[in-house]
């Protein structure tokens, strides 16, 4: 199968390495910004209009001219396998609708969980049992930074910069912090598994950006491990997701978890609970589970969505008891919240009553400079 590969970067050229080495698949034209290979363009249409290409890869990442390129090429009739979270997060209805309507494939496992092969299974999966959870530690970037902070003591601006130099941070690297990459890659497990297509901005979200050596402290203390989580389940009540720092016990799986390394799962209702460990970003992990979707193509495979997905607006938030720091002037208003309180220097350390995610959010809005973590029971 010819194929293009639009954008150059790491997890392009790692594409571009395994697809040489790959006697079905052959690199005929790459796209980049600047042309600096033989038969690279700067121009989409080079491919969208070459009918020998029967399908693309983008490693770019953004939302355009990522989604532009995506609907000229599947329009087209073109396979299209991506890396890329943002765009299917935002626009996988019209290019699912797109792919349909051509025939043409549209894959995208290495946008979540890098090189875990975690929505692939949970597609496979989700046509025999009905899923009723999926999540876990879903960004290596944060994951690093926790475990470098909590075990090795750096400081939070160090711990980012090494994440950044060892590749694992988006070019924005608020996106990881603020726990919006995780986010994504949430809404792709829950179109999969769930065949649910839920906005992001329904799904609440809470990253590691406020953490102070106080709160690992405070941590180390009690045993907790904190993890970055992006977590979905079916209730009797509705869909309930979310993303928020959560304290786990040392011992279980996801304190277990070191640096980069991704956790992501996934249970069925009677088939139970399924679990990925591995490398979550990086140029060949991701570029592995690239050439996986191509293979799946060659062999005839055609989509990773069910053809209802249907748009889910409403999303409840379960309650939990959760770890908080505040300033001590806020005492009072977390009074009536706290099932315990300490003060530490200016700080007060509560552990909160059950309460959902949206409400403690509200009320921490109003508390100054403050960190909350939702502990796992
Ligand atoms: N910035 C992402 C992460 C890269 O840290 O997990 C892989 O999606």
């Amino acid at each position: 199968m010819k194929i293009a590969i639009l954008g150059m970067g790491k997890i392009g050229s790692g594409v571009y390495e395994y697809a040489s080495a790959n006697p079905n698949i052959e690199v005929k034209r790459t796209l980049d910004l600047r042309a600096w290979m033989d038969n690279m363009t700067t121009d989409i249409t080079d491919i969208v209009n070459d009918p020998e290409i029967e399908a693309v890869v983008e490693t770019m990442g953004g939302l355009e001219p990522a989604r532009t390129y995506a609907l000229k090429c599947l329009n087209a009739g073109k396979h299209y396998v991506t890396a890329n979270k943002y765009l299917v997060s935002e626009a996988m209805t019209e290019l699912k609708a797109a792919a349909k309507k051509t025939g043409a494939a549209f894959m995208f496992s290495a946008a979540c969980g890098g090189g875990i092969p975690v929505l692939r299974s949970l597609f496979d999966q989700a046509a025999c049992d009905n899923i009723i959870e999926f999540g876990g530690i879903l960004n290596g970037t944060t994951n690093y930074m926790l475990d470098r902070i909590e075990t090795d003591s750096l400081t939070y601006d160090a711990a980012l910069k090494e994440a950044q130099a060892l590749g694992y941070a988006e070019a924005d690297p608020s996106s990881d912090v603020d726990g919006l990459d995780a986010q994504r890659k949430l809404i792709l497990g829950l179109a999969v598994g769930f065949g649910y297509h839920v906005k992001a901005c329904d799904i609440p979200v809470s990253g590691i950006r406020s953490i102070l050596p106080e709160d690992i402290s405070y941590f180390k203390e009690k045993s907790l491990s904190p993890r970055l989580i992006a977590s979905a389940k079916k209730t009797e009540k509705g869909l309930s997701a979310d993303v928020c720092v959560h304290l786990f016990r040392k011992g279980t799986a996801q304190a277990a978890i070191e640096k980069n390394i991704n956790y992501a799962y996934y249970v069925g209702e009677k088939s139970g609970l399924f679990s990925f460990s591995g490398q979550g970003a990086g140029k060949y992990p991701t570029a592995a589970n690239v050439i996986a979707d191509l293979n799946r193509i060659i062999s005839g495979a055609r989509h990773m969505l069910i053809d209802s997905l249907t748009e889910i607006g409403e999303i409840i938030s379960e309650k939990h008891r959760y770890y908080v720091r505040v300033d001590e002037k806020y005492e009072d208003t977390f009074k009536d919240l706290a099932e315990s309180m300490v003060q530490k220097e200016h700080w007060m350390l509560i552990v909160t009553k059950p309460i959902d995610h949206i409400s403690l959010v509200n009320t921490m809005n109003a508390s100054g400079e403050s960190f909350f973590a939702r502990i796992n029971e």
